[in-house]
């Protein structure tokens, strides 16, 4: 079995890298630079919403490209406006600021939220976040972030965070009754790197009446779950509510980084010029990678598609795992449409490596569950694909010794 790559001399080491380089891709497959093919199931971690070398989507970008890649949010961006009001029509909610990757978008998040407090008179503003959530690894946002490993050597932490269990309403009120500085609740719908967790549609609706009351802002990370990763545009609105606050990227810009916040009418107008921006967010390029996914996904009906293949792979996964979810060895399998977990009874991390080998990408969170978030353009026959190298994998992992 081959293992992890040792660092390079150059690029610093984040990552464990394992010893493969994509060199190009075509719909739900890519190559390696060996020329050996693999079903992918990561998306590049959700982020690749149509697939690979997508037949509408290079040549709209190559013809921006030519165009214009970057002017200035000194000037007027046209793009901007438009993909604004793509966003705004499809989440109900009234205005968005661009910036480039998810965590610039929390960050713009957590900003709105403190300012909303200050601008109501409260000094030290505090935000209500969650265990196992991650929002990303900038200083706010992996001190909103529950994982103590992700934050473990970059104390001191930000200030200002309470955090509380997911999916318990009394839980969130104990945490947070008679405490005037609370300004807002900030959650992924359906939690992504610590385990894929969906909050329940029913706390989704107590958390919106209790924001209602209380005057808070409902802040929810779409980061990884929405742009129609769950076959609705984002994922809290299988429970019927609008959020105040919605962070986006990943699956915005099908690759090209694109982040956004899309804001409702109480918290639309926080920012002043000002108040916060940066350089690259919202540029041409971007923005028109955002306006032609939205295009793409809308004229294909992979909302629709998405749901019914998401289906149709989590069916196909109990099926084949009956054995496993009988005697306990698949703990359960969680998730939505086209995000979904397979949460083992043991640490499963070696899968990712062993799944590269059999020629599938996939990932491996929170240590136990296997994460499958392939492009939206997953064909039936390749979620069987998936399936029938996947189940036999775990089959023989839960079988050996831990
Ligand atoms: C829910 C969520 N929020 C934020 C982020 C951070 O996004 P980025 O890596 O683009 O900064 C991620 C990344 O995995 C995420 O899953």
């Amino acid at each position: 079995m081959s293992v992890p790559t040792p660092a390079s001399p150059h690029v610093m080491t984040t990552y464990g890298r394992l010893p493969m380089a994509v060199s190009h891709g075509q719909g739900c497959r890519v190559w390696d630079t060996q020329g050996k093919p693999y079903l992918d199931a990561l998306a590049g971690i959700a982020v690749n919403t149509l697939g690979h070398n997508h037949p509408r989507l290079v040549p709209a970008l190559q013809e921006q490209v030519a165009k214009i890649i970057h002017s200035c949010n000194y000037y007027h961006v046209p793009l901007q406006e438009e993909l604004a009001r793509l966003l705004v029509e499809r989440s109900g909610m009234t205005n968005v600021f661009f910036c480039s990757t998810g965590l610039e978008a929390n960050e713009a998040a957590l900003k709105l939220a403190r300012k909303y407090g200050h601008d109501r008179g409260i000094a030290r503003p505090q935000i209500v976040v969650y265990e196992k959530a991650f929002h990303g690894r900038s200083i706010a946002t992996l001190s909103a972030t529950g994982n103590p490993k992700i934050q473990a050597g970059f104390e001191p932490l930000v200030e200002g965070f309470i955090r509380v269990p997911i999916n318990s309403i009394e839980a969130l009120k104990a945490a947070t009754d008679g405490n005037p500085d609370v300004v807002a609740v900030f959650f992924e719908a359906i939690q992504g790197e610590g385990g894929i967790h969906p909050m329940h549609q029913s706390y989704l609706r107590a958390v919106r009446a209790l924001c209602d009351e209380r005057q808070w802002l409902m802040m929810i990370d779409e980061v990884q779950c929405g742009m129609g990763r769950t076959g609705k545009w984002f994922a809290h609105q299988w429970a019927g509510i609008v959020p105040d606050v919605m962070p986006l990227a990943k699956g915005l810009g099908s690759g090209v980084p694109v982040g956004a916040v899309v804001a409702g009418p109480q918290a639309a107008h926080i920012f002043q010029p000002g108040n916060h921006g940066t350089t690259f967010g919202g540029n041409p390029l971007a923005m028109r990678a955002g306006v032609e996914t939205i295009r793409i996904i809308e004229e294909d009906g992979l909302l629709e598609h998405t749901q019914r293949v998401g289906q149709h792979l989590r069916q196909a996964l109990e099926q084949a795992l009956a054995a496993e979810i009988a005697n306990g060895g698949v703990r359960e399998i969680r998730g939505q449409g086209l995000m979904l977990g397979i949460d083992l009874a043991k640490p499963c991390g070696v899968l990712m490596q062993q799944a590269l080998e059999a020629g599938l990408l996939l990932s491996v969170t929170a240590d136990t569950v296997v994460r499958l978030v392939p492009p939206l353009i997953l064909t039936e026959a390749e979620a069987d694909e998936i399936v029938a190298i996947l189940a036999p994998l775990i089959a023989q992992h839960l079988k050996t010794a831990a």
